[in-house]
């Protein structure tokens, strides 16, 4: 097969679309974030890519707290604003009539709109080029009892968006099934 180079891309696909929370001069903010993942299995962590430039990331320090929260695919609206506006000059949390909770850290404030709310405790904060990849704890997992199905998380009601990174630059939502996961390549073990 005949291949073109394209120079080193940050092309991961599919990511997923996030509201990151944390608290900044008093005040719940509330950023989008793409250029998250899962970081560890035992204690279970995250990290999240925030360029130094996000009003949201002067509320992340070492120690401190922030929230992850999922939003569905009825969200969209509200995530891209909360991508290409800066708490610094908006009430975010007001535009997009959030709902702010709080859970047991009791400072990172959740969305009570998005099925799914991460509270987090940072571990980590690694500078890179342009980003802070933080990396923390997840200290509690609050789900909406709307998107469980005998008592689990069921994901095909979370909705989740998805966000597909430049070129594209685009939302969809999650796909078609395609088999189970450790169990689809137990044939050619
Ligand atoms: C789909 C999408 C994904 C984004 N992903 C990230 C990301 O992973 N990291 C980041 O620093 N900014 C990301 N941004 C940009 C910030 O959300 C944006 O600059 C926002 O206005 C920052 O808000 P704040 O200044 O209130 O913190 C993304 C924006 C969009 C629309």
């Amino acid at each position: 097969m005949n291949k073109v180079t394209k120079g080193p891309q940050t092309w991961l696909y599919p990511l997923p679309a996030l509201l990151i929370g944390a608290m900044v001069d008093g005040k719940p903010n509330f950023m989008t974030a793409a250029w998250g993942s899962i970081a560890n299995a035992e204690p279970p962590m995250l990290s999240v890519a925030i360029r130094r430039s996000r009003h949201t990331r002067s509320g992340i320090e070492p120690g401190g707290t922030f929230s992850v929260n999922i939003p569905s695919v009825s969200q969209a609206r509200e995530v891209d604003y909360c991508g290409i506006e800066s708490g610094s000059k908006t009430d975010k949390v007001e535009r997009c009539g959030f709902t702010v909770f709080y859970g047991e850290l009791e400072t990172a404030p959740l969305i009570e709109q998005c099925p799914v709310n991460l509270e987090c405790v940072v571990q980590h904060i690694i500078e890179l080029g342009t980003h802070s990849l933080v990396v923390a704890d997840i200290k509690q997992t609050h789900i909406s009892e709307d998107c469980l199905t005998d008592g689990a998380l069921d994901v095909a009601k979370v909705d989740p968006l998805i966000y597909l990174t430049s070129p594209m630059r685009k939302y969809v939502q999650s796909g078609v099934p395609v088999g189970g996961a450790f169990s689809l390549g137990l044939d050619l073990k």
